[in-house]
């Protein structure tokens, strides 16, 4: 029998790795190169402040959702865990590590403890003191001043059971209902809100899809093409794998776009003449001035 030669293995070896960049490397330069088109239908589109304005003050307080309010944001995005004796928490990461000064996973911690840390001064000592809001603190922060972009995360392995009743629960609570929009990479939230409450507004989180391979990215790699999951009314993606012909693709199935995080005025200009409809943006006073939205 024939034996691969080191040379031969070499040369499949780099074709192989050439042709993986490649296809990593191409919605990158596609979505660089592409040029805006000439229209901007600015007044259908929202600007989402993105963990409240997490450009200006530390992400997920509440001092960030009141900087967001300032701002005049037309919504606020905010992310929630569930902590060990089932509190909904609003914190980006599994763990409070990253921003706070403590250690641990939600899932592990109580409210209590959880209501210890300093989740300000990770980001400036202007901040410091602020503490990591529960879902009802920030609720109780907006009230009927902005709606909500709630996005469900998971903890380290599997997903929170019993999560999205506790968020139905609130929603009802506070008679939100009709404003509110849950949003998640893990489509089994999704599915469950819808069978809990059909009328709450769902929107899909994707990372990064492919219109010339049958890959796409949420919370994990699939290997098929993206399609939206029935009764949601946007897909929201990773700024750098949005182009125009998703959004058209997807607003002739009735769906609406979303990229996230657009904090560059120029992106946020392309984006939005391709017809994106929620900017989601660290920095909410950029997308005004760059849409020049009243
Ligand atoms: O709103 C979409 C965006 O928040 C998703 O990514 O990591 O910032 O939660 P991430
Ligand atoms: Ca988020």
């Amino acid at each position: 029998m024939r034996r691969f030669s080191y040379h031969s293995f070499l040369k499949i070896y780099f074709s192989l790795l050439g042709v993986v960049l490649l296809i990593l490397v191409y919605p990158f330069i596609r979505y660089t190169l592409s040029d805006p088109s000439n229209e901007i239908a600015v007044s259908s589109v929202k600007i989402v402040g993105h963990r409240g304005a997490a450009g200006h003050a530390p992400e997920n307080t509440l001092s960030s959702f009141q900087k967001g309010l300032d701002l005049k944001v037309d919504i606020i995005e905010l992310d929630i865990h569930l902590s060990a004796d089932d509190e909904l928490i609003v914190i980006h990461d599994a763990t409070v590590d990253r921003t706070t000064n403590g250690t641990g996973a939600i899932e592990d911690l109580n409210m209590s403890e959880i209501n210890q840390l300093d989740a300000g001064t990770w980001f400036g000592a202007d901040f410091k003191g602020e503490k990591v809001p529960t879902l009802r603190d920030v609720l109780e922060l907006v009230g009927d001043q902005c709606p909500l972009l709630i996005e469900i995360k998971w903890p380290s392995k599997g997903i929170y059971k019993g999560i999205t009743q506790q968020l139905i629960t609130l929603i009802a609570e506070y008679n939100i209902q009709e404003s509110v929009i849950i949003q998640s990479f893990e489509k089994q939230y999704l599915q469950e809100i819808h069978t809990l409450n059909p009328k709450i507004q769902c929107h899909q989180l994707v990372l990064a899809t492919s219109d010339i391979l049958p890959i796409y990215m949420d919370r994990s790699i699939h290997f098929s093409y993206f399609e939206p999951l029935q009764d949601i009314s946007s897909v929201n993606i990773w700024q750098y794998y949005l182009h125009s012909e998703t959004i058209t693709n997807q607003r002739i199935k009735g769906i609406r776009s979303g990229a996230f995080t657009l904090n560059n005025s120029d992106d946020i200009r392309k984006a939005v003449s391709w017809g994106l409809e929620y900017v989601i943006t660290d920095y909410p006073n950029r997308a005004r001035e760059a849409l020049s939205k009243k």
